[in-house]
């Protein structure tokens, strides 16, 4: 995760990617749409993650931009309400 990534929002989003194109997916969570970059990053020292799938279909996308399994969604957005929307904070879960 980029130290300077805000979270873009609290849920990931559903988005159609084509097999074999090479997409920059935003890590900064400054871009318009929160998926696609858009040179938003600039003022960061955050980088779009370049990414090509095998399959054309959709895909989650994760937007709170703390995933570890980026630019995936792995769950980590449920750490995060509403409220965080925008900031630049990490919560880190509790071991179980
Ligand atoms: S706009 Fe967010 S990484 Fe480029």
């Amino acid at each position: 995760m980029c130290k300077d990534a805000i979270i873009f929002n609290n849920k990931p989003k559903g988005t159609k990617l084509e097999a074999g194109v090479e997409y920059l997916i935003c890590a900064c969570g400054r871009s318009k749409d929160g998926v696609f970059c858009d040179g938003s990053h600039k003022t960061t020292e955050c980088l779009p993650k370049k990414l090509v799938v095998e399959k054309t279909k959709p895909y989650l996308i994760c937007l709170c931009k703390r995933s570890k399994n980026f630019p995936f969604c792995d769950g980590t957005h449920s750490f995060y309400t509403d409220a965080d929307i925008g900031k630049n904070i990490n919560i880190e879960p509790l071991p179980l």
